[in-house]
């Protein structure tokens, strides 16, 4: 059984690695979710389990623990309409010269999805002479093994079931024989998009400056106070007149003065 002691020392061993809020409520889970973990490694328990973690801290087990911990749920084209507004933002002439290089950043990326996602809009927005060729995308994660599914390119197809059907044929390739059901983006696609890994609690080498930033669905781990410290943090890395999307479901109160609203989780840095 997990006492509220362990269970205590485990919130905080996540909150004090990667800003992971979890609340007495969340005691059932986290039972839940290391249970099987404890078992396979043949523990006794969750104190010996805590004592691997404080062992193992800085990877090996750690790691695994986030992962169990944290919900890597993702797809290709999630809340289309971000998606529309950096096509439209992008597309328009006047808020930059259509030449410049466009730099965009996936900043809690899971295995890919949303990184490659923005990879298709922009490689439409290029075709349409709205952005030139020397456009790129960075997706950055706490989880290794994510960070290795996206590396890797290759999805369920169920995972594109909100991708228009041109993009499909122009990005995918589709899996035959044995590889039925999965889809492989085409390396042309894969090339623009790099990937790393980056804790978003902490302070991190100077990236960007990035013309938009998908910040999406990762702030609901956070309590306010990181979340407000994360935002800032990520802000900074945004071009004025930038955009900055956060999940559509993650609210807005304690969002940067720097930016100001343009729809349902989605800003704009200002350009003071
Ligand atoms: C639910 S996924 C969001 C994926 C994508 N942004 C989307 O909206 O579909 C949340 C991701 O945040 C990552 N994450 C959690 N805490 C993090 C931290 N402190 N730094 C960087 N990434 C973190 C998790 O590993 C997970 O892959």
């Amino acid at each position: 059984m997990l006492s509220d002691s362990t269970f205590r020392d485990i919130a905080g061993l996540m909150h004090g690695t990667i800003g992971l809020n979890l609340p007495p409520t969340k005691k059932a889970l986290v039972a839940s979710r290391l249970a099987p973990r404890i078992h396979r490694l043949g523990l006794e328990g969750y104190d010996a389990y805590l004592s691997l973690l404080h062992e193992e801290r800085g990877d090996g087990e750690l790691q695994v623990a986030i992962d169990l911990l944290t919900t890597n749920e993702t797809y290709f084209f999630r809340e289309p309409v971000h998606f529309e507004i950096l096509r439209q933002h992008l597309g328009r002439p006047r808020e930059r010269t259509p030449a410049a290089p466009v730099q965009v950043w996936s900043a809690a990326s899971s295995c890919g999805d949303e990184a490659y996602t923005i990879a298709m809009v922009l490689s439409e927005l290029q075709t349409l002479h709205r952005i030139g060729p020397g456009w790129s995308v960075l997706g950055t994660d706490i989880s290794d093994r994510v960070l290795r599914a996206a590396q890797a390119a290759i999805y369920p197809a169920e995972r594109m079931r909100h991708v228009p059907q041109a993009l499909l044929r122009r990005h995918c390739l589709r899996g035959e024989g044995d590889c039925e059901g999965l889809v492989q983006l085409r390396p042309e696609l894969c090339e623009r998009v790099s990937f790393g890994q980056l804790n978003l609690c902490e302070d991190f080498e100077p990236l960007g400056p990035f013309d938009a930033i998908f910040l999406r669905n990762v702030l609901i781990y956070f309590d306010a106070e990181t979340r407000r410290q994360v935002i800032e943090r990520v802000v900074e890395r945004l071009r004025p007149g930038g955009l900055f999307f956060i999940g559509m479901a993650e609210g807005r109160a304690d969002l940067s003065q720097q930016l100001e609203a343009i729809g349902p989780g989605a800003f704009r840095k200002r350009k003071e």
